[in-house]
C-alpha cells in the first residue's frame, strides 16, 4: 500500500489543490474515534489559547474536514467558519454544527479561500495542507483575508517526536524536517513543540487508527511497539502574525 504521508507530499509536489487525505476521507468514523483521542489532556488547546485569543472574535478553520474542531472554537468565538475542498466532509461538517448559529461551512481550499479580504482575526489549519514548502498559495490567501493584526496558527506532527515521528518517517524516508523548519521559519513563523498523549478505549480502536495513519508494514511496527491504550505523540505549532501595517507618527 502507498503511505497515506507519500501520497500527500506527492501531491503538494505536484501542485494539486486537494490534498489526499485518505485517512478522513475513507474511514471517517475510524478519524472520528483518531480525533476523541488525540491530545486527552488538552494540550494543543492550552498551547492554543496561550498564543492566541480567539474569544469574540472571527475564526477560519481550514481543511475542516468534519468539523470536529468547530465547536470547540464556536465555544467562545464571534463567528467561526470552516472551509473543506472534500464534499462528504463539507456535508459532514455542515450536519456536526448544525445546531450552532455562529458557525458555518464552506466548500473551498486553502489556495483559494472562500472568504473576503480582511474577514476573520484568525486562521487556524491542523494536519491540513500547510505541510512544508508548495503551501506558498496557500499562506498568501491566509495572509488575504487576515485583519491586519491577526493570525494564522498551524497545528501538525511532529516528525521529530518519538516513537510516533519514527513511524511517520518510516513511510517517508526522503522527509527533511530542517528543510520544513526552515521554510516555515524564513516565512516568519514561530514554533512550539507540544506534548500530547493519544488515549483510546480500546485496543481495536488504537490498532485501527495505526492502521488508517500507516502503510501495512508500518502500522505493523507500531501496532507491536505499542502496549496499551495511550501513546505520546508531539505537535508543532507555527504562528505568524499579520503585520499591522505602517504606524503613523
Ligand atoms: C487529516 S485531515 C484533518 C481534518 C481536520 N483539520 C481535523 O483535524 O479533524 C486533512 C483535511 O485537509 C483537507 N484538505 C486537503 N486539501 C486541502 C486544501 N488544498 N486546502 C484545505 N484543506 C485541504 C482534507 O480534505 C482533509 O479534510
Amino acid at each position: 500500500m502507498v503511505s497515506r504521508a507519500r501520497e500527500r507530499i506527492a501531491a503538494v509536489r505536484r501542485g494539486t489543490e486537494t490534498l489526499p487525505s485518505p485517512n478522513i476521507w475513507h474511514w471517517p468514523d475510524v478519524y472520528e474515534i483518531e480525533n476523541r483521542a488525540q491530545d486527552v489532556d488538552d494540550e494543543v488547546w492550552r498551547a492554543l489559547a496561550d498564543l492566541v485569543d480567539w474569544t469574540g472574535r472571527d475564526v477560519a478553520d481550514v481543511g475542516c474536514g468534519d468539523g470536529f474542531h468547530l465547536p470547540r472554537f464556536a465555544e467562545t468565538a464571534r463567528r467561526v467558519v470552516g472551509v473543506e475542498p472534500h464534499p462528504p466532509l463539507v456535508r459532514g461538517a455542515r450536519a456536526r454544527v448544525s445546531e450552532l448559529a455562529s458557525v458555518e461551512v464552506l466548500a473551498g481550499s486553502a489556495q483559494r479561500l472562500p472568504l473576503p479580504d480582511a474577514d476573520v482575526d484568525v486562521v487556524h489549519a491542523r494536519t491540513a495542507y500547510f505541510f512544508g514548502p508548495g503551501c506558498e498559495p496557500g499562506l498568501a490567501e491566509a495572509d488575504r483575508v487576515l485583519r491586519p493584526g491577526g493570525v494564522l496558527v498551524i497545528v501538525d506532527l511532529d516528525v521529530r517526536n518519538r516513537p510516533y515521528g519514527d513511524w511517520m518517517r518510516g513511510d517517508l524516508p526522503g522527509y527533511d524536517a530542517d528543510e520544513v523548519d526552515t521554510f516555515f521559519e524564513r516565512a516568519g513563523f514561530t514554533s512550539r513543540p507540544v506534548e500530547t498523549v493519544w488515549r483510546f478505549e480500546t485496543r481495536a480502536d488504537l490498532e485501527a487508527v495505526l492502521r488508517i495513519e500507516f502503510s501495512a508494514r508500518v502500522a505493523a511496527r507500531a501496532v507491536a511497539e505499542i502496549p496499551g491504550l495511550s501513546m505520546p505523540v508531539g505537535y508543532r505549532v507555527r504562528l505568524r502574525r499579520k503585520p499591522t501595517g505602517l504606524l503613523r507618527p
